[in-house]
């Protein structure tokens, strides 16, 4: 595997991991055995050898006939049906892939908030350009994503009519019911599955992510082989030759400890999508029955300049686990200066790579002092086979970890408190008796 765990420095005894071994080889069973809450939801764990060929071909054919067609995809979706996609392609293309990949359509993402302005923003970068839009939603009735289609609909039915927008709207959706199902069918619009049993955020290696993530010219194939070799190496049951088992584990023994953040560092900014995407993960499979480690994410050396303060040296409730990045994909030395007015000629033809290493080595184990434990998760680099290596990695560690604190890793039972009063507050039918209760409530803000 190219994923390597050290926990050298979590300040373990030498016998923890030993003595949670009971724990987290029972939670590996019961999820490799599909015998606990919720194992009606672990399509994944198999899923490199159970996806859908024929639907995996007609993906990457219409992710090229996107790239004929469109300069611009919008993919549209929100929670699992947004941020896998765009954690991969961030991953692979870096922060300013739409403007530099020479592969692929550019890929923006709407329907992940209600904002006004940001919608506009979208509709301006397209400007005149052609587009194409992918609705995800597996419900189809998800406010954020229906109110972006609305608009994008029209935008295309405009733009190109309507029997030319049909050619240009894709949807992934239930395989047979839903909203968007009904109207898919209804206009002819291609389509794809989102499968039922998996969870949106265990969904982005189906239709959900793959599709967005080829027409912005991913290598799916490749995406798809890393996660067949995570799913193979984290099969062993053997708690110290499985890194997906000693991350559980490990988490755990934090979680004992009073650690009840975790923070997940990255060095590289083409991590910070996949900072939020491991939040949802962790959060919605964990964070329920008031219990869980509350999941963030950073980047460094950006935040260190802000947050670093508090993981130096606030309150004693973290761990960190570091993403690091081992190759970086462009070597480039620091310049030469010979009025050196900033002193840094020290550093004069040092690759920036071995300044980040330098980097975060000396701020590993500057928080080890100030006492935040650190776990260490190197990948090889940032690429296709590597996302669907390291998703998998996280997908098989979270779900033992879920089962280790006795919760059901794969429901989100709590996402529903905020649509219910967002509803009654907006009047939709079926909401209307809690309405005037929150409104009453709501006058303390006025
Ligand atoms: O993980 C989840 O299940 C959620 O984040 C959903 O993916 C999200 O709420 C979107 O739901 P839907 O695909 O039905 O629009």
């Amino acid at each position: 595997m190219s994923i390597q765990l050290n926990i050298n420095n979590a300040g373990l005894r030498a016998h923890e991991l030993e003595f949670v071994r009971p724990q987290v080889e029972a939670a590996f069973k019961t999820v490799t055995e599909k015998s606990g809450a919720g194992h009606e939801m672990l399509g994944w764990l198999d899923l490199p050898e159970t996806y859908d060929r024929e639907e995996f071909a007609r993906i990457k054919a219409a992710a090229k006939r996107i790239q004929a067609q469109s300069k611009v995809l919008v993919a549209i979706g929100i929670g699992g049906s947004y941020l896998g996609a765009r954690a991969g392609l961030e991953f692979v293309k870096g922060p300013f892939g739409n403007q530099l990949g020479e592969k692929g359509v550019e890929v923006y993402f709407a329907g992940s908030n209600l904002s006004s302005d940001y919608l506009q923003n979208i509709f301006d970068v397209i400007g005149e350009r052609d587009f194409s839009v992918n609705v995800i939603s597996k419900s189809g009735t998800t406010t954020e994503p229906a109110v972006a289609f609305r608009f994008f609909k029209e935008k295309l039915e405009a733009k190109y009519g309507k029997e030319g927008s049909k050619e240009r709207i894709y949807v992934t959706t239930d395989a047979k019911k839903g909203a968007l199902r009904g109207l898919a069918v209804a206009e002819g619009y291609e389509t794809f599955v989102v499968p039922d049993n998996i969870g949106g955020r265990f969904s982005c290696l189906s239709a959900v992510g793959l599709l967005p993530m080829a027409a912005g010219g991913m290598d799916i194939d490749q995406v798809m082989q890393g996660c067949a070799d995570a799913c193979k190496a984290y099969a062993n049951p053997d708690l110290m030759s499985n890194d997906a088992m000693k991350y559980a584990a490990t988490r755990f023994i934090m979680l004992m400890k009073g650690k009840k953040v975790e923070i997940l560092a990255s060095y590289e900014p083409s991590l910070t999508m996949f900072g939020e995407w491991y939040k949802q993960l962790m959060a919605e499979s964990e964070g329920k029955d008031n219990k869980g480690i509350f999941p963030v994410s950073a980047n460094f050396t950006t935040d260190l300049h802000s947050i670093g303060q508090f993981i130096q040296d606030g309150s004693r409730m973290l761990f960190e686990t570091v993403l690091w990045v081992k190759n970086a994909k462009h070597e480039l030395k620091v310049p030469h200066d010979p009025a050196n007015v900033d002193g840094l000629n020290f550093a004069s033809g040092v690759p920036v790579a071995e300044i980040n290493e330098k980097a975060m080595k000396g701020t590993l184990l500057a928080h080890v002092d100030g006492g935040t434990p650190n776990l260490l998760i190197t990948i090889d680099r940032l690429d296709d086979y590597g996302f669907g290596e390291l998703c998998y990695f996280f997908w098989k560690s979270l779900a033992i970890s879920g089962y280790m604190i006795g919760v059901n890793p794969f429901n989100q039972p709590g996402v529903e408190a905020y649509k219910k009063n967002m509803f009654a507050l907006l009047g939709k039918p079926g909401y209307e008796d809690a309405k005037g209760a929150l409104e009453e409530r709501l006058k303390s803000l006025s």
